[in-house]
């Protein structure tokens, strides 16, 4: 006999259309893969009068999330309003009155996670958020399943499509200006792109992913995090000249001594796979003492990607009832890991400096760079009008401490007029 599983869902904006949409169009695989007969029992919005891209009885649409979340007759609820509030609660409220629940919110997960599935596991129930981190590649059960036998090392990713959208559009010759207003045209931005272009999504996204892949409590807060504002065409050019390409970076590393975590641009080399991660999509590079290195490439936004992630987790839901297995889910334990504070950790540098042009200038950033630890791998310098130069170097690998010690020097001589970039090199 065929049972049958009442969802709620919270939000019917760009990823609840692609849920309600994947629902109805795939429902008969649905069953057929489940066994299980999904029904859309009600869908919560802000408006309940605005016009909607897919079609639903009226009478399921609800402008009160909470009376979905206390609803006897609901399983399931999927969140997907974004935000902490009232996200936070409703979800806290689905918990507490049994029902399991999706999200795709990563900067909830991010900064209650934790106590999130704490409450979940106390319910008894679970709480499934494969969405929040790169859409449609379904890196979290992967991680959690799939390279679960490994002890992971690195955990390397692409995962914010608005600043890989802008980046990629430099590398085309765009301004950061214009590549910035095309993303938004086309919908890859927000209005207000500060968390993207400053690397908070990609620092809350790098915070799952490695609490996950490390099994360690990680908070936002130890992810440290450089946007992608100063990176100048210039800077571009200079990479593609050097056969790299810019990519905003979220990488979490684990060794004998911790965890270190951090976002920022990165010059990587132009024949690694994730160089070739253009416009809105999004890889996750993950190396592993057994499996050795992986890639997995999709893409990482979007009503559609992100809806079926969705419906996986909603799967994965109803697979455990089908097996009388509850909390699967929840089988990651949090362990309290050293971080590693950035000053400690270690990187390749690309620095570029705009300087007067007068004899002894190089000689003195060099010693001053060797002064501090760091050897340098190649140097270049290009004629500016009216007496001045600029230098670009490329350091061997040094640690983060050496070079913000050394910047602080050289922007003391009196020739060096600017450190233009300093970005970091390499996986
Ligand atoms: N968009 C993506 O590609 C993507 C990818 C991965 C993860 N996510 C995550 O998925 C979540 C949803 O994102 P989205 O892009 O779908 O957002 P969205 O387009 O802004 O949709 C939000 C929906 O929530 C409803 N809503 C908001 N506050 C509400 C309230 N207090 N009561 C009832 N309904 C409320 C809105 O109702 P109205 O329609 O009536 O305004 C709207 O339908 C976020 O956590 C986001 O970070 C999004």
């Amino acid at each position: 006999m065929t049972r049958s599983v009442q969802v709620g869902v919270l939000g019917f904006g760009s990823v609840g259309t692609g849920v309600i949409k994947l629902l109805k169009q795939n429902h008969a695989q649905l069953l057929r893969r489940s066994g299980v007969d999904l029904k859309i029992a009600a869908i919560a919005v802000r408006n309940k009068r605005k016009d909607r891209a897919v079609r639903v009885n009226p009478k399921i649409l609800t402008e009160d999330p909470f009376g979905i979340v206390k609803d006897p007759r609901i399983d399931i609820v999927i969140e997907l309003l974004g935000g902490i509030h009232p996200a936070k609660r409703l979800v806290e409220e689905a918990l507490k009155n049994g029902k399991y629940v999706v999200t795709a919110n990563k900067e909830l997960i991010a900064k209650h996670g934790y106590a999130l599935f704490s409450l979940a596991r106390r319910c008894g129930v679970d709480l499934y958020y494969e969405a929040s981190v790169a859409g449609g590649i379904p890196i979290i059960r992967t991680l959690k399943v799939g390279f679960a036998p490994n002890r992971i090392t690195d955990v390397v990713g692409i995962i914010n499509g608005t600043t890989n959208f802008i980046l990629s559009a430099m590398d085309q010759g765009r301004s950061y200006a214009e590549a910035l207003a095309e993303a938004q045209a086309r919908g890859f931005a927000e209005a207000d792109p500060r968390d993207d272009v400053d690397g908070v999504d990609a620092a809350y996204k790098l915070a799952i992913l490695a609490s996950i892949a490390f099994q360690a409590k990680v908070r936002v807060e130890d992810v440290y995090r450089q946007g992608i504002r100063q990176v100048d065409p210039i800077d571009i050019e200079f990479a593609r000249t050097l056969g790299y390409t810019v990519k905003l970076l979220a990488r979490g590393s684990q060794t004998a001594q911790g965890i270190s975590l951090k976002v920022h641009p990165t010059l990587i080399e132009r024949t690694h796979p994730l160089a070739n991660v253009s416009g809105v999509f999004n890889a996750v590079f993950i190396r592993g003492d057994f499996i050795g290195d992986a890639m997995l490439y999709g893409q990482g936004a979007g009503s559609e990607p992100t809806g079926a992630a969705v419906v996986s987790d909603v799967l994965d839901i109803v697979y455990s009832f089908g097996q009388n297995v509850t909390r699967r889910n929840l089988v990651t334990e949090y362990r309290h890991v050293r971080m590693l504070p950035r000053a400690t950790t270690t990187a390749q540098f690309y620095a570029r400096f705009e300087l007067r042009d007068r004899p002894g200038v190089l000689a003195r950033i060099t010693h001053l760079l060797g002064r501090h630890h760091i050897s340098v791998e190649s140097i270049e310098q290009k004629l500016l009008p009216r007496q001045r130069a600029m230098l670009v170097l490329i350091t061997h690998r040094t640690l983060e401490r050496h070079m913000d010690q050394a910047l602080l020097a050289i922007r003391r001589l009196p020739d060096v007029q600017a450190c233009r970039a300093c970005l970091r090199v390499g996986l």
